[in-house]
This record gives structure tokens, C-alpha cells and sequence, in this order.
């Protein structure tokens, strides 16, 4: 948890911008979202800035001179500076490309940057508790460059061996490539540390900010990191939309990823030159209503306050953390309650599957995520196949824990 100072949440007032969670699910209960780290709900100012954009100034980015295309410009091109602003980036759109999503922010940095920089004799470090946004696209371009990639160990708690870190980098390695929070484990792993050591060795550092992002203050600069990506759709913006961060030197260095309309400056039948960053990594019509509205989440968060977003969520951790260990049959996995951890807590009961489990938590009408959660190498050094996972947000109450814990007894009792 930031050490910062931060207002207690009014969660009942919060709960009051999201329309979806006084839906009623299956026979008619209302809804306890307990899926954040997959997806977080929308509120009403970010669902009303996309409404906003195709009832007022629908229109194509960079090309007209006409009203709606100019004021679609403006909206777009500042919703970078927004969003680098976010994450303190001082570069402001120099700084911060729109992808799809935290996965296509990767496969850019991973081709137009690994497949140049990377060859025979070189490595790239990654940890065990990586995505498979990560961990694949790195494998495979790794593969295509006869790289090598190497894994930083986690131990049975959940921590990361930054002893092992240690061993692993060296002057060979051009990439180290990282969680900032595990998406199972809830674990934060040490961003700075990682990344001084990365530059110690001549290195690169990209971080995979998807579950840190939305949930706590992120400034890249202050990590001192190179690359940063994160997904909108997990803090409370968009589907479809998310952003790279890149320091400005590195992305005006790099080659496009994708080529097309809008991200050339000049072409002719032979040759092309480039558009300046970020709309070089942005070809074709880009995510115009998207990323308009995801600047928007970027105010919401920030008006709701992230430190304090912190602090509720690592209380109801606590909270949930506490009630799941009244179960002996229940083991949780990452760091241990009193830890710094995230508002992710992954578990399973004995014999039952997760997947049993969450189909259980449905019935009661508490959505909770089973399986690997894109993280297959990870639940395979752990021994399990599956976990469920409750992932908590800012709306999310004691409450809601409480019934959660409540599903889970009752799927005891159906499995005793
Ligand atoms: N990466 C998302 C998750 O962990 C989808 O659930």
C-alpha cells in the first residue's frame, strides 16, 4: 500500500456512478463483482464521453479540416497527454502510444524493438509470475532471434527472488521484462530495483502495469523504467484501448509495427518515411471513441483518488484474506496477509476444481474468475492447473467479501 496519505472511500457514493452493479443476475440477485483484475466496471462519465463522442462529433482523427474532424482531433491527441500525465510521463504524447490493449503494447515494443535489437548470445529476463502477454511474446520473438529467454524464480510465498534476478541479468541481457503486479499472486514485484539493475547492465526494462495502473499511483519516471504498458478496459475505461509508454528517445529510434494510412509522413512508390511518435505506432483509424473516453477514466480515478483506491483495496484484502483463512481446507496462494499485496487473492478449496467453485459463486450470484489466468508456467511451478481468483476494486465492500466467503461454504457443504 502507498505509504501516502488518503481519504477513507465513500464507497456507497462510488457505487452510485456504476449502473451495472445494481443489476440483478440468474434468479434474481443483485450482482457481486468480485472479476476487477479481468475487467473492471464503467462509470457513468466514462460511458457518457462515448455516448458524447458518436451523439456529438463522431468523425475521422488527423485527416479533415471540417468542425467534427478537428474537434475529434483535439480530443484525441490530448487524451494521450492525459494519459502519459497519468503516469507521469513528462514527454506527454512523445511518450505515449495507443494500442489495443496491455498484449499489443508488448507484441509493438517486442517487434519493432526485439526483432532489430535482439540475436544470438543475447538474452531476456523475465519472471516466473509473467502474463502470457508477456511470457509468449518474448519466448516466440526470442525463438525468432536465437535469443534466449530466462525466468527470475518465485518463491512458494509469492515473492520474487531479486537474489536470482541478480544472477540472471547480465551484460548479454537487452530486455528485462516484468510484472509490476502478479495477476494471481497479487504480489508487487520491486520496479525500481529491477530497473536500476537492468541499466547497471546496459539493459532494457519493460513493465507489464495492468493490475498496478488501475489500483495505485504509478509514476514511470520516478520507477525509472523504459517501457510501461497498461490496458483501459481494467481501470475503468474502455474495452479495446490501452497504452505503451515508451521513453521518447527509444520510440523515435524504433521502427513502425504495423504499417498503413496515418502513420506515414511521406510515400511514393518506392519509398515511405514516417509520422512522428506516437501516430507512427498508429496505423490506420485509430481508437478514437476509446481512447477519448479512457482520458476520462484517467480524470475519474484521479478525482476519485488513487492512494485512497490503494488503501481500500489492500483493506479489503486484509479483510478477505482473514475470513478465507477461517477455512483449513482453503489454501491462498502469494505474499501472506500483512504483506504488501494487491486486491488480487487467488485460492483453492480441496477437491473442488475452481472452475466448480466459480460455477458455485455464480449460483450466488459472485463472479469470481477460474482457470490459469493466462498464466499457465506459473500454475505449473505451483503444482495446480487452476485457481480461482476474487480481484477487488474500488466499489467493491466487506459486505461482498462476506458473501463471498458464504458462496464458498456452501460449496464446502454441496462437496463435504
Ligand atoms: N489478464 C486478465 C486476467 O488476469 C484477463 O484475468
Amino acid at each position: 500500500m502507498s505509504t501516502q496519505a488518503s481519504e477513507p472511500l465513500d464507497v456507497e457514493r462510488i457505487r452510485r456512478d456504476f449502473p451495472i452493479l445494481g443489476r440483478e443476475v440468474g434468479a434474481g440477485d443483485r450482482l457481486i463483482y468480485l472479476d476487477n483484475a479481468a475487467t473492471s466496471q464503467t462509470p457513468d462519465p466514462v460511458i457518457d464521453a462515448v455516448s458524447e463522442y458518436y451523439r456529438g462529433y463522431n468523425s475521422n482523427v488527423h485527416r479533415g479540416i471540417h468542425h467534427l474532424s478537428e474537434e475529434a482531433s483535439i480530443a484525441y491527441e490530448e487524451a494521450h497527454d492525459r494519459l502519459a500525465e497519468f503516469v507521469g510521463a513528462s514527454g506527454g504524447r512523445e511518450e505515449l502510444v495507443f494500442t489495443k490493449n496491455t498484449t499489443e503494447a508488448l507484441n509493438l515494443v517486442a517487434h519493432a524493438w526485439g526483432l532489430r535489437e535482439l540475436g544470438p548470445g543475447d538474452n531476456v529476463v523475465m519472471t516466473e509470475m509473467e502474463h502470457h502477454s508477456s511470457l509468449v511474446t518474448w519466448q516466440q520473438i526470442a525463438k525468432r532471434t536465437g535469443a534466449e529467454v530466462r525466468y527470475v524464480r518465485v518463491d512458494g510465498d509469492g515473492h520474487l527472488d531479486t537474489d536470482h534476478a541478480r544472477e540472471l541479468v547480465d551484460e548479454d541481457t537487452e530486455m528485462v521484462s516484468t510484472v509490476h503486479v502478479s495477476n494471481v499472486l497479487g504480489t508487487m514485484t520491486p520496479v525500481a530495483e529491477l530497473a536500476g539493475l537492468a541499466h547497471e547492465h546496459g539493459s532494457h526494462i519493460f513493465v507489464d502495469g495492468a493490475q498496478a495502473v488501475p489500483h495505485r499511483p504509478v509514476d514511470v519516471e520516478e520507477l525509472g523504467v523504459d517501457f510501461y504498458a497498461f490496458s483501459g478496459h481494467k481501470m475503468c475505461g474502455p474495452t479495446g484501448i490501452g497504452c505503451l509508454y515508451g521513453r521518447a528517445d527509444l520510440l523515435a529510434a524504433m521502427e513502425p509495427f504495423m504499417y498503413g494510412g496515418g502513420m506515414v509522413r511521406k510515400v511514393t512508390f518506392e519509398e515511405t518515411t514516417w509520422n512522428d511518435v506516437p501516430w507512427k505506432f498508429e496505423a490506420g483509424t485509430p481508437l478514437i471513441a476509446e481512447g477519448i473516453a479512457l482520458a476520462e477514466a484517467a480524470d475519474y480515478l484521479e478525482d476519485v483518488g488513487l492512494d485512497s483506491i490503494d488503501r481500500h483495496e489492500h483493506e479489503l484484502t486484509e479483510y478477505a484474506m482473514g475470513r478465507l483463512e477461517e477455512f483449513d481446507d482453503l489454501e491462498i496462494y502469494g505474499p501472506p496477509r500483512g504483506e504488501e499485496r494487491t486486491g488480487v487473492v487467488s485460492f483453492n478449496l480441496e477437491n473442488v476444481h475452481a472452475h466448480d467453485l466459480a460455477s458455485i459463486m455464480n449460483d450466488h450470484a459472485v463472479a469470481i474468475r477460474p482457470g490459469d489466468h493466462c498464466t499457465q508456467p506459473l500454475h505449473d511451478s505451483m503444482g495446480i492447473t487452476a485457481s480461482a481468483r476474487a480481484s477487488f476494486y474500488l466499489y467493491n465492500t466487506k459486505a461482498e467479501v462476506d458473501a463471498l466467503i458464504e458462496a464458498i461454504d456452501d460449496a464446502r457443504q454441496l462437496f463435504a
